[in-house]
C-alpha cells in the first residue's frame, strides 16, 4: 500500500534517499561511523553558521530529551531562568525547570500572540538575578514564530545567556542573533527520521558547565568531553538515525540550505492557507506571526465535524493530519514541512475538501468557533 503523506511536524515525510540510508548496519566504534558522526556534527554547526564559536553535542532520544539536557547542563543549580510563554512547548520548559529545581520567572502571553522583546527587556531590568532566558523559536503548538533576533539583542545587551528551543524551525527559518545554546532534532525540518536531538553550544559557555547536570545521560558537558576525547558516543548511538541524518543533510545542502528549504516550506504554507481558507477554514493566528512550519485552523463548529472521523477519512485518502494542542479552543493543525512540495499540499487540500463534502460539514459562520468543552 502507498504510504500516506505526513502533514505533521515530525515525524514527517522523508525522501527515498534518506530512507535508503537506513538500510545498512553500522558498528558504533567503527571508523566509518566515527567519520560520519564527525561530519554530521560539522554540518549541523554550519546550518547555524556557528562552526567557529560553538560545538555540536548530539544526544539520543526525542526533542524533549535535548531540551531537558540543555536546561540541566547550561543552567547552574543557583541559576534563574526567564521564560516567555506563548504555548505548550514554552510551558514544557517551565515544567522541566521546576522539576530540575531551577528558579523560573515566566512572562505569560495569549496563545495567538508572539513573545515581545520589550517585555524581556523590562523583566531583565527589573530583576538582575535572572541569569538565562529560554526561548521557543517556533511555538509548534500554534505555529507562531517568536522574534529570536530581537530577543537575542536584548539578552546580549543585558549580558545574559540565551537558550533556544529551535526544534521545529532549525534548517527552515534563519537562526538570527547570538545564543549560548540551541537545541533541535533529526526528525523535523532537516527531514531525517526521529530519534536523535542535538545541541549547538557556545564552547566557552559549555566549558563552565561541568557538574551542573542532574542526570548522567542528559549531561551534555560529559557527552561533549567524551566525544572529543574518544570520537565516540558515551552510550549506544542511534547509528541508523545518524546515517539517515547525514543523507538528509547532504540533500539539505544540495537544495540550497536554509533559504531554499524555507522558501519551499513558505510556498507549501501559502498554498495550504489559500486552499483551506477558500474552503471556509479559519486561521487561528494572524498571518504575520505564522511560521512556515505548521498551520493551526479553528475546528469547524458544525456538530457533523468530529476530528477522529475527519482524520480517519483524510487518512484513507493518503494524508495524515495533526490534532490541535490549544488549551481553550478546539483546533486542528496541518504541517507544511517534510520532503513534500506544493503539489502534495494541493492534493491534501482536495482530500480535505472531499471529506468536508462527504461528511456534510458546514464550515464557519462568523463567530462560530468551538471551545474545547464542546469538542467531542
Ligand atoms: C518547539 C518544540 N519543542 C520541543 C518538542 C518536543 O519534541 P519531542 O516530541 O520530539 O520530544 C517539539 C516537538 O514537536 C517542538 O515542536
Amino acid at each position: 500500500m502507498k504510504e500516506p503523506i505526513l502533514l505533521t511536524p515530525g515525524p514527517l515525510t522523508t525522501s527515498t534517499a534518506t530512507k535508503l540510508a537506513m538500510v545498512r548496519d553500522w558498528g558504533s566504534r567503527d571508523t566509518g561511523f566515527i567519520q560520519l558522526n564527525r561530519r554530521v556534527r560539522e554540518m549541523l554547526l554550519d546550518v547555524a553558521k556557528a562552526r567557529d564559536t560553538h560545538v555540536c553535542v548530539p544526544l539520543q532520544g526525542s526533542g524533549t530529551f535535548a531540551v531537558e539536557a540543555m536546561l540541566g547542563t547550561l543552567v547552574p543549580k543557583n541559576g534563574h531562568v526567564l521564560v516567555p510563554v506563548n504555548g505548550a512547548y514554552c510551558k514544557r520548559i517551565q515544567r522541566i525547570l521546576a522539576i530540575l529545581g531551577r528558579r523560573v520567572t515566566a512572562i505569560d502571553y495569549e496563545e495567538r500572540e508572539p513573545v515581545r522583546a520589550a517585555d524581556i527587556d523590562a523583566a531583565l531590568k527589573k530583576d538582575s538575578s535572572i541569569t538565562h532566558v529560554a526561548l521557543v523559536h517556533c511555538e509548534t503548538s500554534t505555529g507562531a514564530l517568536n522574534p529570536m533576533a530581537d530577543v537575542a539583542g536584548v539578552v546580549a545587551r543585558h549580558k545574559k545567556s540565551l537558550l533556544v528551543d529551535a526544534m521545529s524551525s532549525f534548517a527552515a527559518v534563519p537562526i538570527e542573533g547570538a545564543f549560548d545554546a540551541l537545541v533541535a532534532a533529526s526528525g523535523k525540518c532537516l527531514e531525517g527520521p526521529p530519534g536523535m536531538g542535538f545541541a549547538l553550544i557556545r564552547k566557552i559557555a559549555l566549558e563552565n558547565c561541568a557538574g551542573n547536570a542532574h542526570s548522567l545521560v542528559l549531561d551534555l558537558h560529559d557527552q561533549w568531553v567524551n566525544m572529543e576525547k574518544t570520537s565516540q558516543w558515551r552510550f549506544t548511538p542511534p547509528t541508523v538515525i545518524v546515517a539517515a541524518l547525514h543523507a538528509a543533510l547532504e540533500q539539505f545542502v544540495a537544495e540550497g540550505g536554509v533559504a531554499a528549504r524555507g522558501a519551499r516550506y513558505g510556498r507549501n504554507c501559502e498554498v495550504l492557507i489559500d486552499g483551506m481558507t477558500r474552503l471556509g477554514f479559519k486561521l487561528f493566528l494572524d498571518a504575520r506571526h505564522q511560521a512556515p512550519v505548521i498551520v493551526t485552523f479553528h475546528a469547524p463548529s458544525d456538530p457533523n465535524y468530529d476530528f477522529q472521523r475527519f482524520y480517519d477519512r483524510v487518512r484513507e485518502k493518503g494524508f495524515v493530519l495533526y490534532p490541535g494542542k490549544l488549551t481553550q479552543i478546539d483546533t486542528l493543525r496541518v504541517g507544511c514541512i517534510g520532503a513534500i512540495d506544493e503539489h502534495a499540499i494541493r492534493a491534501a487540500v482536495h482530500a480535505i475538501a472531499d471529506t468536508v463534502a462527504e461528511q456534510n460539514i458546514r464550515l464557519h459562520e462568523p463567530g462560530a468557533f468551538r471551545s474545547r468543552q464542546h469538542a467531542s
